[in-house]
């Protein structure tokens, strides 16, 4: 679709037929509940109840006690016109020790919160994993032990054993940079270790168990369902002229982009990594047979959105411990410009970089956002409504990118806004704010906010003024 002339007014921008919009979530950030109904201790139990790891000593005990509440959860979802709902499963609520016993209480919950969704026509997206690693896994080793890619894909045959009749659309994992680097390299995310090699094996092991898990869920599922991994791909450009910043770029665009797309989608590691990294790790723990099992082939990928990422040659080395083992003379450049309450740039040009660089690479690839969405200081006011309206003028305008990238041939399958309620924003607790619907925790009283009846018009007219 075009925009008219000046004299006209600007037509909406429409999206094509057929284009799913939802909102998005996970089990450890929004459940609460953390100990109801045989439910074991997860990684980020463990790690939010140690002092210091989270902001304001904030942890998900309670979180949105959406656990107890997800019925009020999915009516309020079928009032805004959601058509689907991106949600994880708790590991620790399925197989409380990882491995072992399975709970079959914990299954039961999701039945119900599935059989709910279908009720009120809203499909269900399921992710099996969003972080919360079983702690006895993580006594094993964690990501770091091969062996938990082995337990992941039993896990996956048993959740898709009880939901896999009613589920179009699985997620393996999300954001395994995350899980990796984060968790095992800089150590602000769980399980807080502090070693770049680790790291790297860490982000094996989990695609390791993207492919295994993506084995047995393609003999356990019906034909129709898809399966999917999503990564939160970077936008990487240079700071500045010159090939000290070109080689920055090549470093960060290998750590966070390449290290998953090329095993996931070409059936090799980019050997500019390997080499980045020689120092940190032999790369002993890829064995033959693995690239070829993370390869299975997938039906669509997800891909999670909100800043972009500019850097630059750094003559001193980023502080220690960081979350880019091997690129240690990259320097990290914030964009000059309005950003979120998270100090995230905001720039909707690198959502169109993302998916344009994706679908030109892999054209037949299927593409979804799955999470795209921003924080910000909401204030309630004294009558109870929430005006919000950075968060509107920044979904629009990437949602307006996402139509652009559509326009230019990208298959873009859908969209999930970041994310449906105000919940647990892991390092930084609950001071940050992502929900369409506002959460007054004490009395986890939900109120949507001005975004959320924004986007109800966005799904129920398929658009957005241009
Ligand atoms: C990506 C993660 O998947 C989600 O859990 C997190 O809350 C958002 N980014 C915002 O940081």
């Amino acid at each position: 679709m075009t925009t008219g002339t000046t004299h006209e007014r600007a037509a909406r921008l429409v999206f094509p037929n057929g284009f799913v919009w939802g909102a998005a979530t996970a089990a450890y950030q929004i459940e609460g509940a953390a100990t109801a109904d045989g439910r074991g201790m997860s990684i980020w139990d463990t790690f939010a109840h140690t002092p210091g790891k989270v902001a304001g000593g904030d942890n998900g005990d309670i979180a949105t006690d959406h656990y107890h509440r997800f019925r009020a959860d999915v009516a309020l979802m079928a009032e805004l016109g959601l058509e689907a709902y991106r949600f994880s499963v708790s590991w620790p609520r399925v197989r409380p020790g990882g491995r072992g016993p399975v709970n079959e209480a914990g299954l039961d919950h999701y039945e119900r919160l599935v059989d709910e969704l279908l009720s009120h026509d809203i499909t269900p997206v399921l992710t099996l994993y969003h972080w919360d690693l079983p702690q006895e896994l993580e006594d094993g080793g964690g990501w770091a032990a091969r062996d938990t890619a082995s337990w992941f894909a039993e896990y996956a045959a048993v959740v898709a054993a009880r939901l896999g009749d009613r589920i179009p659309l699985w997620t393996t994992l999300n954001e395994p940079w995350c899980s990796a680097f984060l968790g095992y390299s800089s150590g602000v995310h769980a399980p807080g270790r502090t070693d770049g090699g680790l790291a790297l094996r860490a982000a094996h092991h989990l695609l390791l168990a993207h492919g295994l898990g993506t084995e047995v869920l393609r003999s356990a599922l019906p034909a129709t369902a898809r399966i999917s991994i999503t990564l939160n791909l970077c936008a990487v450009t240079p700071g500045s002229a010159g090939e000290g910043a070109q080689d920055a770029v090549r470093r960060i665009d290998g750590l966070a982009n390449r290290l998953f797309l090329d095993p996931l989608l070409r059936g090799h590691y980019p050997a500019d990594v390997r080499q980045d990294t020689a120092a940190l790790t032999d790369w002993g723990f890829l064995r033959p047979g693995d690239e070829r099992t993370i390869a299975a082939p997938i039906d669509l990928l997800g891909i999670n959105y909100y800043s972009p990422t500019v850097v630059d040659a750094g003559s001193e080395p980023e502080p220690e411990p960081s979350a880019w083992p091997g690129s240690e003379h990259v320097r990290f450049l914030s964009k000059p410009g309005p950003a979120t309450a998270m100090g995230w740039t905001i720039d909707a040009g690198g959502l169109l970089a993302v998916l344009r660089r994706v679908h030109r690479e892999y054209p037949s690839l299927p593409l979804m956002i799955t999470e795209n969405g921003a924080a910000f200081d909401d204030t309630p006011s004294p009558e109870g409504g929430i005006a919000d309206p950075d968060r509107i003028a920044y979904l629009r305008d990437h949602l307006a990118v996402a139509h652009e990238a559509i326009e230019s041939g990208v298959d873009l399958r859908g969209y999930f806004v970041w994310s449906l309620l105000d919940n647990f924003e892991w390092a930084y607790g609950y001071s940050k704010r992502f929900g369409i619907v506002h959460v007054d925790y004490p009395s986890q009283r939900r109120s949507p906010k001005d975004s959320a009846r924004w986007y109800r018009e966005v799904i129920s007219t398929n658009g957005i003024d241009p």
